[in-house]
């Protein structure tokens, strides 16, 4: 598969799971293929044009040719100068022939524009209830500490290895969160668990949920015992990182029992218990894990890969089998 093409399917297969209204999605493109016909002819060259087809900025690729035949890649939750050192090391001694690197967790100037990505969590917040203004003017405040907290990072050092080294170089974020939020929510809404025990055992007979729990990272409930009840489940996974600590009041008054997320910070933490609301954390890495299975599997359907596994991933198939 050229390179070119695994980068698009990745994109189309985010915007498949967004659980935004597509027509939301459309309006984005439009209004960023709008701002590019505006800009000086100086300002052109800063201009990063993949925002004109690719709604996500925190996936790029980073490093190589759009025409590269990928056959092989090494995909890792986070893929650091350490990891991108292992690859060259693995193609030169090992003759593995590794084509790409792939990471979860954004670099380079998909890190830089990380916040971009956050301002899809307030339509998600809008579907459940929550009130557009309320849910945008906390997420710009947030978006905001975010942009500032990125700004003095060495962000481009691990492209700088893949570069120097001449490996080409990608980041999926958000699409493969979309769709590890999609496949939650979607299991929740059939099965319907009634108490938070029903809801972690389902989480627990998921794969890449069995293989942290081995790991001792199991899915654990931090707030409310496994016999309340669930009520309206609402699936936190995706739109870059945390939102607002300040939302956990409006998910209650919205209607919302139960949040499932990744990871929570502690203050978040304490203002869900405020909130007396349910929380249940599945996990972050087995998580991630699970929203890029889900996507290699649609990619796969184009062309099969080959896979290295490493820094916390774990390549487990759906393709051949019901799940
Ligand atoms: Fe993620
Ligand atoms: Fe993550």
């Amino acid at each position: 598969m050229k390179l070119e093409n695994l980068y698009k399917k990745a994109i189309k297969t985010g915007i498949q799971n967004d659980l935004r209204d597509k027509e939301e999605i459309k309006k984005i493109l439009k209004e960023e293929k709008g701002k590019y016909k505006k800009l000086k002819d100086e300002e052109v060259e800063y201009f990063d044009k993949d925002r004109l087809f690719n709604p996500f900025s925190d996936t790029r690729v980073l490093n190589g040719d759009l025409n590269t035949d990928v056959n092989k890649v090494i995909v890792g939750i986070d893929m650091e100068v350490g990891e991108i050192i292992l690859t060259y090391l693995l193609n030169k001694e090992l003759e593995q022939k590794i084509d790409l690197i792939i990471s979860h967790h954004p670099e380079g100037f998909a890190l830089a524009r990380l916040y971009d990505v956050m301002k899809l969590q307030a339509d998600l917040l809008a579907n459940y209830g929550i009130t557009i203004s309320v849910a945008e003017q906390l997420m710009e405040k947030r978006i905001g500490e975010i942009e500032r907290r990125l700004m003095p990072v060495n962000h481009n050092r691990a492209v700088d290895a893949a570069k120097i080294l001449g490996i080409p170089m990608m980041c999926i974020h958000t699409p493969s969160d979309n769709c590890v939020t999609n496949y939650l929510k979607r299991i929740f809404e059939r099965k319907k668990p009634y108490k938070l025990k029903d809801l972690t055992k389902i989480l627990n007979k998921i794969p890449e949920y069995k293989k942290l729990a081995k790991l001792q990272v199991p899915p654990k409930i931090v707030n409310g015992s496994e016999d309340n009840k669930c009520g309206k489940i609402y699936v936190d996974m995706t739109g870059g990182t945390e939102g607002s600590k300040s939302i956990f009041e409006k998910y209650t008054s919205s209607g919302i029992s139960t949040l499932v997320c990744m990871h929570l910070s502690e203050d978040y933490l304490e203002n869900a218990k405020k909130a007396n609301l349910n929380v249940v954390i599945a996990g972050h890495i087995s998580s991630d894990v699970l929203g890029l299975n889900l996507l290699f599997d649609e990619i796969e359907k184009v062309e099969k890969l080959e896979f290295v596994n490493l820094s916390g991933f774990e390549r487990i198939s759906r393709n051949s089998k019901d799940s």
